[in-house]
């Protein structure tokens, strides 16, 4: 079990209108308070940018403690970027956490390591937290590369930042061949990949920032799955799709120990 507090963070994809999102809240409220989440844990929800604003009033009228997420931005300031959401946008409706990089991402939307740089420095720059996505596909991980890829990416978004920024920063390892599949790693191989992101991170950025920065496991997590993964040395909390949606099994993976 690692000492830095843990993240648990659901990812809803596209999915959940705003009505369906202040249902969840309401529901995930509920549950918090008759079960609280123990210390050392936060929790994060990362609903469509149509459900941002009323996700935000939710959780801040009833004193929810989940922080509000967004699942991507633009990685421009502001300007002519039809259809695109800013990170200024999004700061102003206190949202903390931006997941930059996902896979799908990657794979639908074309989204390259440097255009993941650059996304990642203007959710720092706006004083909220990216959650960097990383991965290797099924073939990449059987042809043995699988640190390779993951290497090279966290080289791409992390060099050149001072230590403390990275130190900040969350890191969510999730095997492609894992997400959406039900295929969960073991937590074996979520250790060992945490490990080595952790020791990536040292090499690019120096020890306090690889003992400061937060690894997150995502792919088919679920509540029967969650308490190994967390009880993991290196493996600081979870970036969770499917069993998110759900306010009951969300709660579930929160408490999981
Ligand atoms: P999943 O998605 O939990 O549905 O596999 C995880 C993710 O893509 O973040």
């Amino acid at each position: 079990m690692s000492e830095r507090e843990l993240l648990i963070s659901g990812n809803w994809k596209m999915n959940h209108t705003h009505f369906e999102a202040i249902q969840f809240v309401q529901a995930l409220s509920a549950l918090l308070r008759a079960t609280p989440l123990r210390a050392g844990r936060a929790l994060s929800v990362h609903p469509a940018f149509t459900a941002l604003r009323s996700v935000q009033t939710a959780l801040e009228s009833d004193g929810v403690p989940v922080a509000l997420g967004a699942q991507n931005c633009h990685e421009s300031e502001k300007g002519a970027f039809t259809g695109e959401v800013s990170a200024e946008m999004l700061k102003k409706l206190n949202v903390s956490y931006v997941i930059v990089g996902h896979s799908e991402r990657r794979q639908h939307f074309g989204e390259t390591d440097e255009l993941v740089r650059a996304k990642a420095d203007i959710v720092l720059r706006h004083a909220m937290t990216p959650i960097v996505c990383v991965g290797e596909t099924l073939a990449e991980r059987e042809a043995g590369e699988a640190k390779g890829k993951v290497g090279r990416q966290l080289e791409a978004v992390l060099s050149a930042r001072p230590p403390a920024v990275v130190a900040g920063m969350v890191i969510a390892y999730e095997p492609i061949w894992a997400i959406g599949t039900g295929r969960t790693a073991s937590s074996e191989d979520a250790q060992q990949m945490a490990a080595f992101i952790r020791a990536t991170i040292g090499h690019v950025a120096g020890a306090d920032a690889a003992e400061g920065a937060r690894i997150q496991y995502g792919g088919s997590v679920t509540p029967d799955k969650a308490g190994e993964l967390l009880r993991r040395r290196d493996v600081d909390g979870l970036l969770v799709g499917g069993a998110s949606l759900d306010a009951e099994s969300f709660h579930e993976i929160a408490l999981a120990r």
